[in-house]
């Protein structure tokens, strides 16, 4: 049961496709202030929030405050309230001593919102806007027939999720291991690369090119110098069954004789300033003008240009710095500059000290930069401020447009940093700059629920860590969890230790992991493609499965990985295993490789689960069956799920 209803006059983000007749009145339950723009509710002392997308924080929100406003945000700790994506839906289960009831609640708005989670009130749920226009929905338990005894927490999300329409389908391909780096310079690099991985027999399907293949970070161009023959090298690559995976980037560098620049110049395609110019601000390549993605034909114009990527044979991108991500804006650093002046024969004391600091240090990515330049959004001239969260998401649907129109036949891969919830038809995303930390192993386990909910069944983090120095042991166990997650990919910063698996001392480990993921791929993939199709979540936590068992609500480590799996990841330093609650018996399997285990029976209850590293233990669900493929080096070479009948584990 959906009911929808506004607040103000809300901006249309064409994030729900189903058409629901409007209700009178304020949403039930809650209360409206309409001087705060504050929508509140108090919440039963142990109800539990589930949700948000990708944010800090465990898979219960609850007690802390989270702000949709897609941010370019590399430190991903917990005192932060902005990630990279925006997305306004979550669940909340009160427990069952109160009368209140589980409902899911999606506030579509383009603008910035908080979510105050029992933050500055532990009790008191509020939805604090900055413009109060938006559509809510709140979406009830209905009794759904065929549900399979599934639980009402799943119920409401699939309900919500058919309101938003299906989920982007990756290509089976994409499920392979890439291997990601800011950046692999040049052919040779990437050969290097490509040969380092078959030789240490590492199955590997994808590589990735960051920024520095393109001539001076100028979207959809390709460095002559370091890739003199682009489509022969994507062809050379194919033939040795691996694909080449571009980075675009949302800024257009400004640049006479650029035909992008030129002809968004002519087309009147950038978003713009007060005075009606295309806004000035700077990226990777120095000075950009922003397309203007809100506009159809801009859409339409920008996701033409992938065709010449595609025409060389490239069939996955993924879309970056589409917040957008700016490290100045044009004016605003006029204005440092002459502030700096002033600061020149001073003697710097505590106040003019950080006041400087401040200055350099506060460049980018400026509310206030955020709130000088203009869209034009269905008619009418917006700014930017109040669409913000539309960005990376008409950036990327402009993206799976052209690919509908260029390749209506086959199904590229493409995710985004950025993210609303509407962007998940057209791509899946990345968690963004994460860190080479145990912590953050954890973070991206935490962070999938709340993705699948709002659509994003294609994600993944950065294998290993973006940033800082990974250890042997934080990648054995980050590639542990990752062959589980459908994005499964090795990405690093320029600038920290080289993490291919290949360079790593154990790489009969590192070989027998990506082979066990190679042997998931089957189950993996058919039930990704399942849950696309009906609208189900690939990740679900304990307590979305077992909602009368109140020590499931509290598991934040362990996550079903389609029907018939549950995993319990390994995330700290020397641990040679760790607890595990199982809500009921289930069979174990300990994985060293995808052919030498030992299976056990484990009752319902606590248990040490033992897991060196290298080791690889999964639970089997009762009445369930895994089946795994032989390992093989790419995915083309994968028979599907039904043909297999070798290697069978039955819980
Ligand atoms: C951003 C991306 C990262 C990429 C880098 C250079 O930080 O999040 O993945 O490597 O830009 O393009």
């Amino acid at each position: 049961m959906i009911r929808k209803y506004r607040i103000g006059t809300p901006i249309e983000t064409d994030s729900v496709v189903e058409k629901i007749k409007l209700s009178s009145g304020m949403v039930p339950g809650w209360e409206f202030d309409e001087k705060k723009k504050t929508l509140s509710m108090r919440m039963d002392a142990d109800a539990a929030v589930y949700g948000l997308g990708v944010q800090v924080r465990g898979i219960n929100k609850r007690g802390w405050h989270y702000v949709s406003f897609c941010a370019d945000e590399p430190h991903h700790e917990e005192g932060k309230t902005s990630l990279y994506g925006a997305n306004n839906f979550f669940v909340y289960v009160p427990s069952d001593k109160g009368d209140q009831r589980r409902f899911g609640m999606y506030v579509d708005t383009p603008g910035r919102v908080e979510f105050d989670i029992g933050f500055y009130n532990k009790d008191m749920f509020q939805v604090i806007f900055d413009e109060a226009d938006a559509y809510t929905y709140l979406i009830e338990e209905e009794d759904d027939p065929d549900n399979n005894g599934a639980s009402g927490i799943l119920s409401i999300v699939r309900q919500f999720r058919r309101i938003i329409g299906r989920s982007y389908i990756a290509p089976r391909w994409a499920f392979g291991f890439g291997q990601s780096r800011w950046s692999y310079m040049n052919e040779d690099e990437v050969r290097e690369v490509a040969d380092a991985y078959d030789r240490t027999g590492i199955p590997l399907d994808s590589i990735y090119l960051d920024i520095d293949y393109m001539e001076r970070y100028k979207d959809f161009t390709v460095s002559e110098e370091n890739f003199p023959d682009f489509p022969a090298f994507v062809s050379e690559m194919k033939n040795r069954g691996l694909h080449l995976v571009p980075i675009i980037d949302a800024g257009v560098k400004i640049e006479k004789g650029y035909d992008v620049y030129e002809e968004g110049i002519a087309g009147d395609h950038f978003v713009k300033d007060g005075k009606g110019s295309p806004f000035t601000a700077a990226v990777w390549p120095g000075r950009v003008h922003f397309p203007d993605f809100l506009k159809e034909d801009t859409r339409r114009w920008f996701g033409e240009k992938y065709r010449r990527l595609m025409d060389a044979g490239i069939d996955g991108f993924w879309n970056d710095m589409n917040e957008p991500a700016i490290f100045y804006s044009e004016e605003h650093l006029a204005e440092v500059f002459e502030k700096l002046d002033t600061y020149k024969d001073k003697n710097l004391d505590i106040h003019s000290f950080f006041e400087l600091q401040g200055l350099i240090g506060g460049l980018c990515n400026r509310e206030e930069d955020y709130r000088s330049f203009y869209h034009e959004y269905k008619g009418e001239r917006l700014r930017h401020d109040r669409v913000h969260n539309l960005y990376g998401f008409n950036m990327t649907r402009a993206a799976g447009e052209a690919f509908e129109r260029i390749a209506p036949d086959s199904r590229p891969l493409l995710f985004s940093r950025a993210s609303y919830i509407g962007m998940h038809r057209y791509a899946g995303i990345w968690t963004g700059d994460n860190m080479s930390w145990w912590s953050h192993l954890l973070l991206s386990i935490q962070q999938l629920p709340g993705l699948n909910m709002c659509g994003f069944l294609f994600a993944g983090s950065d294998i290993g860590g973006f940033g800082g120095d990974v250890t042997e042991e934080l990648m054995i166990r980050w590639v542990s969890f990752g062959i589980f997650t459908p994005l499964f990919r090795n990405h690093s910063a320029m600038g920290t230790r080289r993490q291919e698996l290949f360079r790593f001392n154990d790489t009969e480990t590192m070989r027998r992991l990506v082979e066990l993921r190679y042997a998931l791929i089957p189950y993996l993939y058919s039930e990704y493609v399942r849950a696309a199709e009906q609208d189900e979540m690939l990740f679900r936590p304990l307590s979305f499965e077992y909602e009368n068992d109140p020590r499931a609500a509290g598991v934040e480590d362990e996550l079903f990985v389609g029907r018939s799996i549950m995993i319990a990841p390994v995330y700290t330093q020397n641990a040679r295993g760790r607890y595990v609650y199982l809500p009921e018996e289930m069979k174990l399997v300990r994985f060293r490789s995808f052919s030498d285990y030992d299976e056990e029976w484990l009752s319902a209850g606590d248990h040490f689960l033992k897991a060196e590293p290298g080791e690889v233990p999964v639970f089997i669900r009762k009445g369930c069956e895994l089946r795994l493929a032989e390992p093989v080096m790419r995915t083309s070479e994968l028979p599907e799920y039904d043909e297999l009948d070798k290697y069978v584990f039955r819980g």
